[in-house]
């Protein structure tokens, strides 16, 4: 979808569909209804008054203009609910429900107001740009037929001149932000039989191309090298070669350093432990915290922040075969920590435990953060419309919060209980990978804190919020990239709110 900014009255603008919003106080226009409503000789306001239409966030009515007046041949209508109450979450929520609604009737060029007016015009164009794009995401690619409804152009119109530079600046983030969760949608959605370690390694060389980004990618034996005891045990049993990923975004003048670090099991068969067919069926989204990784990565040379970015993915699947890792076995890890192999299908543990300890050694970051699909335990605490978050640093966590709410995904911070470490005791290791059942999610956060080390450190416990079973206001059914926009946002500081 191609984004620009207009400044001209809605009425001259010429659009397969005009987007206005209207707040849901009495059905009180937005800015832009008014003077659009009188072009069309009331015709706008009889409709919505006839159809009782009540201007409820995520509601959306249309009209047809036969041309009356207006240069657009359907005027959409999005409810932004109660004026005082509108965040910009509302606003992309609006936008998103807008844009469904437009490339249904087939509208190819789409023209939206500026929606809202509490929140700076920087800040409701990122918002309605970032809705827009992530509601009208559709994955066809294995399909024959393919939709022909897609909106290809969308104009941002700002009636007030002084407007036009902060919303052409939040446009510009908004399309950045959600073409990097596109991206991340697009490797999730992808099919483990075609997304396995060696692609996202391909990936991740296309990625650092197009950026200019440092890329160094680690086979078998160069992390054998490492000592990634861990990562390479959870390799053992596939045919398809591990790949350690490391990427690079090292502006100048930065002023800090940053590593993200996504779990990258591209399927969790569940290894020796395996899965029941109903547990496995969705486990191709077991690399949604690498697929987010390459999202920010991708991102991070537009947008230009004065963060120095280390993008590491120790990607693998976990299969069992006669080579693969046994209950039982002791592991070694980068740090020299011993663990015990109590379940197989606690793999990403493992392979987190080698990412971590290879950026103490080796990146040496201000902060390490990272995401990943870890533990069913997490989706049954918070349900799938929730992350959570665990850190050993609290300026670090509050910090991530703030960026989450910025980004409108929810997160929430859970409890790094230490007494909770004597259920990882293990008597011939120094660890075992698995804890007892009852706060599963926390003991695996303890499980990734030892290999921490010094590092400030926080962990996103993304299994429930990386796949929906059923379409969202912003995402379709599928991998919904999410992750991608809190730490853009934390990385550039905070853009939107
Ligand atoms: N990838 C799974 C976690 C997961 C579960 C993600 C459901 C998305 C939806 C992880 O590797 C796993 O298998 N975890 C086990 C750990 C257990 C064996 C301690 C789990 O949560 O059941
Ligand atoms: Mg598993
Ligand atoms: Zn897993």
């Amino acid at each position: 979808m191609k984004v620009d900014v207009a400044t001209k009255p809605l009425a001259d603008v010429a659009a397969d569909a005009l987007v206005v919003g209207v707040y849901a106080d009495g059905v009180r226009p937005g800015r832009a209804l008014v003077p659009l409503d009188d072009a069309m000789g009331g015709t706008l306001r009889a409709v919505l008054d006839a159809e009782k239409f009540q201007g409820k966030s995520g509601q959306v009515t249309h009209i047809h203009t036969n041309g009356h007046r207006v240069n657009a041949s359907r005027v959409i209508v999005a409810g932004l609910g109660p004026r005082a109450q509108v965040t910009t979450e509302i606003i992309r929520r609006a936008a998103s429900a807008a844009l469904r609604r437009a490339r249904d009737l087939g509208a190819r060029t789409v023209a939206i107001e500026l929606l809202g007016d509490r929140q700076p015009a920087r800040q409701r164009a990122h918002a309605v740009v970032e809705g827009a794009i992530l509601g009208t995401y559709t994955f066809e690619r294995y399909k024959k037929e393919k939709s022909d409804k897609a909106v290809e152009a969308l104009t941002v119109v700002v009636t007030q001149a002084s407007d036009r530079r902060g919303a052409t600046d939040g446009a510009k983030t908004g399309e950045i932000f959600a073409a990097a969760t596109w991206f991340a949608r697009d490797l999730v959605n992808g099919p483990a039989n075609e997304v396995h370690p060696t692609h996202l390694a391909e990936v991740a060389t296309q990625v650092a191309r197009d950026g200019r980004l440092t890329l160094k990618i680690l086979g078998r034996n160069e992390c054998e090298k490492l000592g990634m005891g861990a990562f390479l045990g959870v390799a053992a049993g596939s045919e398809q070669p591990p790949k350690f990923i490391h990427l690079t975004y090292k502006p100048a003048g930065a002023r800090r350093r940053v590593a993200v670090i996504g779990k990258g099991i591209t399927f969790d068969a569940g290894g020796l432990d395996l899965k029941t067919a109903e547990g496995m069926l969705r486990m191709k989204d077991d690399m949604s915290g690498a697929a987010a990784v390459l999202g920010i990565m991708r991102a991070l040379p537009k947008l230009k922040p004065r963060v120095e970015v280390h993008g590491l993915i120790a990607a693998t699947e976990n299969m069992p075969s006669g080579t693969a890792f046994r209950p039982g076995d002791v592991l070694r890890a980068m740090n020299g920590t011993t663990i015990e192999i109590g379940n197989t299908d606690a793999e990403g543990r493992l392979t987190l435990a080698d990412a971590l300890a290879y950026a103490a050694k080796h990146v040496e970051p201000d902060e390490a953060i990272d995401l990943a699909t870890l533990t069913g335990a997490c989706v049954v605490a918070l349900g799938p419309l929730c992350s959570g978050l665990f850190s050993n640093d609290q300026r670090l966590a509050d910090r991530l919060l703030a960026a989450a709410d910025a980004a409108g995904e929810r997160m929430w911070q859970l409890p790094l209980i230490d007494d909770y470490k004597d259920h990882l005791r293990s008597t011939v290791a120094d660890l075992n990978n698995v804890g007892q059942r009852g706060g599963g999610a926390i003991t695996a956060a303890l499980f990734l804190r030892e290999f921490a080390g010094d590092m400030k450190w926080a962990h996103l416990d993304i299994a429930g919020v990386a796949f929906t079973e059923n379409d969202l206001p912003l995402s379709p059914k599928g991998g919904t990239g999410v992750a991608v926009r809190t730490l853009l946002a934390y990385l550039t500081d905070g853009t939107p709110r």
